[in-house]
């Protein structure tokens, strides 16, 4: 597929203002008169309590399938939430019973209410639902858009066959730093990449047709710069210019909302001292005045609550003034907007046009989505239990997983492995059925997935030793002897190494990206035996690869594959599927390079191993490279490059240019190269980064066969956000670059010239 699209990694045929996926009726710069009648007649009529209460989304926490993903707040028993649903005081329920407990509820609110709004039912489905997927992350190795938007619409089928109706996804943050347990959610280090896996995910969940029973409302978020916590620290403080705010962390929402998304979620962090949540300039300037954003924004949980922690509001009844005054239409979790609103009201400190203008946009995105129509669409019993274990699901899971896995390593080609090959199957992983899914799993069914050992058996494999050798984090007894004797027996070893899932997503921060220490110990003394060996590694972030497991003859990323993981090894290690994945991160030699993004500026002392280094940006004790840059992943054949050129050595102001290459298969087997564009301005009135991604394509070539690539760039491709904060290009010199990974290839210059 060709990944050129515009700025925004988003063809421009899709609708550029949400006010055109709503209908005019609920756009904001819909003038008075043109507003919904329904819509307007609710609001004469309803209360301010219930005003408040559709401004409102609870957990129910007789959802037990959610334990540990949220702090304990607010906690409410089934009777109290139904009675607060009655009283017309909730708006929306983060849910997951199911689809006959999500009916009984709304027949509640359908029967039982005086306004008799349709409740909005709600949950976490980030990568699968019954069938689960890759993490994010992973799926974003397989530089595949398309299979994102594939798996997604799968979410949303068996989502929404399970009684909900919107989710908290997708994740969009661009991350740079792999200590954020958090960059396991989203695609990784780059806005182009970022974009691009945006918008699928948007059109995956939403589909074509939103009033659909198999329509899931997606929520882009954490919006904004969630990535960008300082140090890698989950919650912790976002310090940041503008520029790298609009030209890094904004495009993959823009591109989500250009998409279609309907909802956004408020991040945690405050942006330069003013907390998302309660940030009028994000949530109303940008998000609504300068981008059309027609939808509403949903704070994160408890996140409004939280502006008092931060020390941005004095009380609930100040934090709730500052969320819904800056653009927070809906409050999650804290309660604070039911409990504080009709008093602000009251009291004149709160108008009630703001009020009015959150409760319109929630109604005109309920009426979006048909819920008037039909409240019972997507509650339905009958087709939960047909739609939500259904084969193909499977086989699109064992194929996402395939396309996924990124191979780093593998010395004297010693994958693909054949069947007969006597397989020391070692490390914590081998047997382990509660690291499969990853973080954010909260439907899927651990039992239902296939380990490891059962892909590997599947398959066919010779196991001459099954051995966990060591668990995750702790040594087991007698666990190293066992693995070296296994070793002994075989031609290979596979380690089964890395991280649990636990040790990324939400609240997962790491200061040290490493291979836990004893896992580090097994390999060393499992590599010490002599015999080749093959680091499958289970993560949720890039890793800084140190000693055995870094020098291993074979390196795969394995990422958290989900329901399929097993199996898609195993179709990978044997080839009857090549590695075809690219890191979406970049993979350090030391955690402490961390944040680390191959897209950096240059300095004025760009580091180099040429001449003498040591006055130039770098560290005493490591390279500042990337031990495996973002871009690479290896196949089962090799490539060749060659013949870059561009098809003139100037870009007219409004013209296009095309960058070519010629790609060969040199090796012996048909494989999947993805080949990356990459430009950098040489010279401009901002320092630029050294490299960005600008376009890509995923090509299957036959061995002996060669492609000619072609990218056309245009004006478009070389803007970046200057001084004004207004996307510009400047005239000059640019190198562009057709390449295997973001350090590869040989540039080619052209001019852009004036006007
Ligand atoms: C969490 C997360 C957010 C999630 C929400 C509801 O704290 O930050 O991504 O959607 O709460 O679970």
């Amino acid at each position: 597929m060709d990944a050129r699209l515009n700025r925004f990694g988003i063809s421009a045929a899709i609708p550029m203002s949400l006010g055109v996926a709503l209908g005019a009726a609920s756009s904001e710069t819909a003038s008075a008169q043109q507003r919904d009648e329904h819509i307007e007649s609710l609001l004469s009529r309803m209360t301010i309590e219930e005003k408040a209460g559709q401004l409102t989304i609870v957990a129910d926490t007789s959802r037990v399938m959610a334990e540990g993903i949220n702090p304990e707040a607010n906690r409410r028993k089934l009777e109290t939430l139904l009675a607060d649903v009655r009283a017309g005081r909730i708006g929306a329920l983060m849910s997951g019973n199911g689809a006959a407990a999500a009916r009984d509820t709304q027949r509640i609110a359908m029967s039982e209410t005086r306004m008799k709004i349709p409740l909005l039912f709600a949950a976490d489905v980030i990568h699968g639902y019954r069938t689960v997927f890759p993490i994010p992350l992973g799926e974003a190795a397989s530089f595949e858009p398309e299979l994102a938007e594939r798996t997604a619409r799968v979410a949303a089928i068996e989502a929404t066959a399970a009684g909900l109706q919107w989710t908290f996804a997708p994740m969009v943050d661009v991350a740079r730093d792999q200590r954020w347990g958090r960059v396991a959610e989203g695609a990784g280090e780059d806005p182009y990449l970022g974009a691009l896996f945006a918008a699928a995910r948007v059109r995956g969940f939403q589909g074509g047709d939103l009033r659909s029973e198999r329509s899931l409302l997606a929520t882009p978020k954490h919006f904004a710069a969630y990535g960008a916590v300082q140090a890698g620290m989950d919650y912790n403080s976002v310090e940041i210019s503008q520029q790298t705010l609009r030209e890094v962390h904004f495009p993959p929402f823009k591109a989500a909302f250009d998409a279609g998304a309907l909802s956004a979620m408020s991040a945690f962090n405050d942006i330069n001292g003013v907390p998302a949540t309660g940030n009028r300039w994000l949530l109303t300037q940008l998000l609504r005045e300068e981008w059309g954003f027609g939808g509403f924004v949903v704070s994160d949980y408890t996140s409004d609550r939280e502006m008092i922690l931060h020390g941005f509001a004095a009380d609930d009844a100040q934090a709730a003034q500052l969320a819904l005054s800056a653009g927070t239409d809906m409050s999650m979790q804290s309660g604070i907007y039911v409990e504080q609103i009709p008093r602000l009201v009251a009291s004149g400190r709160l108008p009630i046009e703001v009020v009015d203008q959150a409760v319109r946009r929630v109604l005109s995105v309920k009426k979006a989505l048909g819920l008037f129509d039909d409240p019972y669409r997507s509650l339905d019993p009958q087709r939960e239990a047909r739609e939500l274990d259904m084969p193909e699901h499977r086989a699109l899971a064992r194929e996402a997983a395939r396309r996924s896995i990124v191979m780093l390593r593998n010395e004297g080609n010693i994958l693909p492995l054949r069947k007969a090959t006597r397989i020391a199957l070692i490390g914590p992983f081998i047997d382990d059925r509660d690291n499969l899914h990853g973080a954010w799993t909260l439907f899927g069914r651990k039992q239902d997935a296939i380990t490891l050992r059962q892909g590997l058996e599947r398959a066919g494999a010779t196991l001459v030793g099954v051995v966990e050798g060591s668990s995750i984090e702790t040594a087991l007894a007698g666990g190293i002897e066992a693995a070296v004797a296994a070793a002994r027996r075989a031609d290979v070893v596979v380690l089964a190494i890395g991280e649990s899932e636990r040790m990324s997503g939400e609240a997962q921060s790491r200061a040290q990206i490493v291979v836990p220490q004893p896992q580090r110990e097994l390999a060393e003394a499992v590599a010490a035996v002599g015999k080749p060996v093959i680091v499958l590694l289970w993560t949720g972030r890039a890793l800084a690869l140190q000693g055995a497991v870094r020098n291993a003859e074979a390196i795969l990323v394995a990422w958290f594959l989900g329901s399929e993981m097993g199996n898609a090894i195993a179709d990978v290690l044997f080839g009857e599927h090549g590695p075809s994945g690219r890191l979406p991160v970049s993979f350090p030699q030391d955690s402490g390079q961390q944040p680390f993004h191959y897209n950096h500026r240059r300095t004025g002392r760009p580091y180099t191993q040429k001449g003498r280094p040591e006055f130039t940006a770098r560290y005493r004790e490591v390279s500042n490279e990337a031990l495996y840059p973002f871009g690479h992943g290896l196949t089962y054949s090799s490539f060749e490059y060659s013949a870059t050129r561009a098809s003139d050595a100037s870009l007219a102001w409004n013209g296009t240019l095309s960058v070519n290459a010629r790609v060969a298969n040199t090796g012996s087997r048909a494989a999947e190269e993805v080949v990356q564009l990459y430009v950098h301005d040489r010279v401009a009135s901002l320092t630029r980064p050294v490299r960005e991604l600008k376009g890509f394509r995923k090509l299957r070539i036959e061995p002996g066969q060669s492609v000619e690539v072609a990218f056309d760039i245009s004006r478009r491709d070389l803007e970046f956000v200057g001084p004004d904060m207004q996307w510009l290009a400047e005239p000059g010199e640019f190198d562009a670059w057709i390449a295997p990974s973001s350090t590869g290839g040989v540039p080619v210059r052209f001019t852009l010239e004036r006007e």
